[in-house]
C-alpha cells in the first residue's frame, strides 16, 4: 500500500504497513491500551499468518498506533445469488498508546485500514466494537444482514462494513482464525 499521512499537532502521522522492528513497540501499545496481555498474544500468533494485515501508525518516528486485519470465514450464501467466493476480514485489534488517544490516530488508521481492504479485494469486513466509534467509518449492525459472531453476548456489537450491494453480503456465523479461540 501507500503510506498515508496527516498532520497532528504540528507532528506528521503516518500510516504504513507493521514491520518486524515495530513488533515490540506494537506490543507495548497493545499491553497499555488494554490493560492486560491477551491482545499482544493474538497479534504475535497472528503474524504467523501470512495473510495478516497490519498497518501502524508513527508520529516523529515512534510507533503510536496499531490495527491488524485477518481472514475471516462466513457462510457464503447470499440474498441474491447462488454460493459465491467472497473475501472477508475481522478487524481486531485496533489500539492507540493511552497517551495519544482522542487525537484522530485511531480515526486514521481504520481509514486506512478500510482503504488497503479495498485495494487488496477485500469486499467484506467485520469488527466486534463499539458502534458509537466505528459507525463512523460505515460499519453497520451485522445482525441487519443475518451476519453473528461466535460470542453470543456481544451480537449487539458485531458489525460489518462492505462495498457489495446489501442483497449481496454473505450470511453466517463468522469464524475467525483459531487463535482467537485463545482470547
Ligand atoms: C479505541 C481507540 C483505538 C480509539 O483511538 P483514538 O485514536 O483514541 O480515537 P480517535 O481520536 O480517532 O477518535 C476519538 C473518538 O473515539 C471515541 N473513543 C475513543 N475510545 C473509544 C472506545 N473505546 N469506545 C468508543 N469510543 C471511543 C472518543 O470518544 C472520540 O469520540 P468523538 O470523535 O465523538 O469525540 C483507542 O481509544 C484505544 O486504543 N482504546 C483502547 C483499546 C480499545 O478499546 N480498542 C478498540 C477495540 S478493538
Amino acid at each position: 500500500m501507500n503510506t498515508q499521512s496527516t498532520t497532528t499537532n504540528q507532528n506528521q502521522l503516518l500510516i504504513r504497513p507493521e514491520r518486524a522492528e515495530d513488533y515490540s513497540a506494537v506490543s507495548t501499545i497493545l499491553h497499555a491500551a488494554f490493560g492486560g496481555t491477551a491482545e499482544a498474544q493474538l497479534v504475535a500468533a497472528l503474524r504467523g499468518h501470512p495473510t495478516l494485515k497490519s498497518l501502524v501508525a508513527v508520529i516523529g518516528g515512534e510507533v503510536v498506533g496499531h490495527i491488524a486485519f485477518s481472514p475471516v470465514a462466513i457462510a457464503a450464501v447470499t440474498v441474491a445469488g447462488p454460493p459465491a467466493e467472497i473475501s472477508a476480514y475481522g478487524l481486531a485489534p485496533l489500539a492507540v498508546s493511552p497517551e495519544h488517544q482522542c487525537m484522530g490516530i485511531g480515526t486514521e488508521l481504520v481509514r486506512a485500514g478500510l482503504t488497503l481492504m479495498e485495494q487488496s479485494g477485500i469486499s467484506v469486513v467485520v469488527v466486534l466494537g463499539d458502534p458509537a466509534y466505528y459507525s463512523r467509518f460505515g460499519f453497520r449492525p451485522a445482525a441487519t444482514f443475518n451476519i453473528t459472531c461466535k460470542w453470543e453476548d456481544h451480537q449487539d456489537a458485531f458489525q460489518v462494513w462492505s462495498r457489495l450491494p446489501d442483497g449481496s453480503i454473505p450470511q453466517g456465523v463468522v469464524a475467525y482464525l483459531p487463535e482467537f479461540d485463545e482470547v
